[in-house]
């Protein structure tokens, strides 16, 4: 089947890369003439578990191919998938100009009847505007359907999720748009759920809500433990054996962030209040979730006189480990504060210290300096106070010995719930986590 991608993110690339692995002819489209040209070499854009080998095997089949020409990739593919971004505009609601950029694009260049699979994640009925946009816009006499098939992969794991992803969902509505995508996803031996377009639509916004509300209702339930004298780990832990309930996204912690659950509740808020509903669940996750990326930092004030010249040592940047995305990491929150507190900032984090840079450059900020170091123990050297934000592998194998030799005042606020309380507190150090 020939393929073609529009967009290289984290949704366009990884599946164009996975199509491409299961044995379809593949061209992805993207502006970015240099992000083409380093792709085209098997070099990935971003970083990707698998994502460079399975880039580098396909590329030299020759069943895998990077353009700027969207005219040469679109004009005779069989399926055209959508996966540019949709990003928050500031009142909550999806940006869908890129969108209408490529849908005007496919309508002025395709030459045969086709297939259009919207990936990103749109607002429900975009899938219908973008269907009569294309019509709207066809210079060919030919026939062009559109189809809705969200993604469901996490960030750090996404090769792995699109090729054994729990479910395909494909939105379609017609037979023929239902026949074609089956086609398309028979290698991949996955079950698919196949749905109208809205509901399609839909699952993706409840799927990401749901879990989004799960983490806020334990990061809620993990404040209330604080309070009363239980320890959050246990509770979860004592909750995960209910089938019902299951035993993943339990963990409390410095609240979520991603590129798709701040965005996708408030779009989802915002997509209600458009129709008159207001979704009070949701909204509830989105005021806990903004309260508890800033909680540490908040407990810490009350216990300093002031941040101003001291050393803060910062584990962790990205917003989750195993990727080097900061796209509404809790650390960009609590870097704000610490900077305009005068806090001086020791960062280390293994893969998002470069993206970090361009948004806290190094050295004066504010009214604080920004450092990136290239170590945990760098950053603990001489510090005053260190908070945690995200759970690489290498920031939970820190012993508390560690951070009570290393630190002139042995303080650490943990946004992860990484180190055993007592552990810390026999080893000397003055220690907060999140709900226990
Ligand atoms: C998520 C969904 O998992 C994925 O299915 C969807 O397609 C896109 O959004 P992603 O944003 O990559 O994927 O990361 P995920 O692993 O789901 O974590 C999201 C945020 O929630 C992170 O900030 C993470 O640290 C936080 N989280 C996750 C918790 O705070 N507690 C948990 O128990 C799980």
């Amino acid at each position: 089947m020939k393929i073609a991608v529009a967009g290289t993110g984290y949704v366009g690339l990884v599946a164009g890369v996975c199509f491409a692995e299961v044995g379809h002819d593949v061209t992805c489209v993207d502006v970015d003439e240099k992000k083409v040209e380093i792709m085209r070499q098997g070099i990935s854009p971003i970083y990707e578990e698998g994502l460079e080998e399975l880039m580098q095997k396909n590329n030299a089949k020759g069943t895998l191919h990077f353009t700027t020409d969207y005219r040469e990739a679109y004009r005779d593919a069989d399926a055209i998938f959508i996966g540019v971004g949709t990003p928050e505009m500031p009142d909550g609601s999806a940006n869908l100009s890129y969108i209408a950029t490529v849908s005007r694009q496919i309508a002025e260049t395709v030459e045969k009847d086709c297939l259009v699979v919207v990936k990103s994640t749109v607002p429900v009925g975009t899938n219908d505007k973008v269907e009569q946009f294309i019509k709207d816009f066809l210079v060919h006499d030919v026939k062009v359907e559109v189809a809705s098939n969200p993604e469901f992969l996490a960030q750090g794991t996404a090769v792995y999720d699109t090729l054994h992803a729990a479910r395909i969902i494909i939105g379609t509505e017609s037979s023929e748009a239902e026949d074609l995508l089956k086609k398309i996803y028979e290698p991949f031996g996955l079950p698919i759920v196949s749905v109208k377009r809205r509901s399609a639509e839909m699952i993706k916004y409840a799927c990401n809500d749901f879990l989004a509300l799960k983490i806020s209702y334990m990061n809620d339930i993990a404040n209330l433990c604080e309070l009363v004298g239980a320890d959050i780990t246990d509770v979860a832990k004592g909750m995960s054996y209910d089938e019902r309930i299951g035993a993943r996204f339990l963990n409390a912690g410095i609240g979520f962030g991603g590129s798709c659950f701040p965005k996708d509740t408030k779009a989802l808020k915002f997509l209600a209040r458009e129709h008159g509903y207001q979704l009070r669940t949701v909204e509830a996750c989105v005021e806990v979730n903004s309260s508890q990326k800033v909680r540490l930092f908040e407990k810490a004030k009350d216990r300093m006189i002031s941040f101003a010249g001291l050393k803060v040592a910062v584990l962790g940047l990205t917003f989750k480990a195993g990727t080097d995305d900061l796209r509404e990491a809790p650390s960009i929150d609590n870097l704000k504060l610490l900077l305009a507190a005068g806090a001086d900032v020791y960062a280390y984090d293994p893969k998002g210290a470069d993206r970090a840079k361009q948004l806290f450059p190094e050295g004066k900020l504010e009214q604080g300096t920004m450092h990136y170091v290239s170590g945990v123990d760098e950053a603990l050297e001489g510090a005053n106070i260190c908070f945690v934000f995200t759970e690489w592998g290498e920031i939970r194998a820190i012993l508390p010995e560690q951070f009570k030799s290393k630190m002139h005042t042995p303080l650490v606020y943990d946004g992860r719930n990484l180190y055993d309380p007592k552990q810390m507190k026999d080893a000397g150090v003055e220690y907060y986590s999140i709900g226990r």
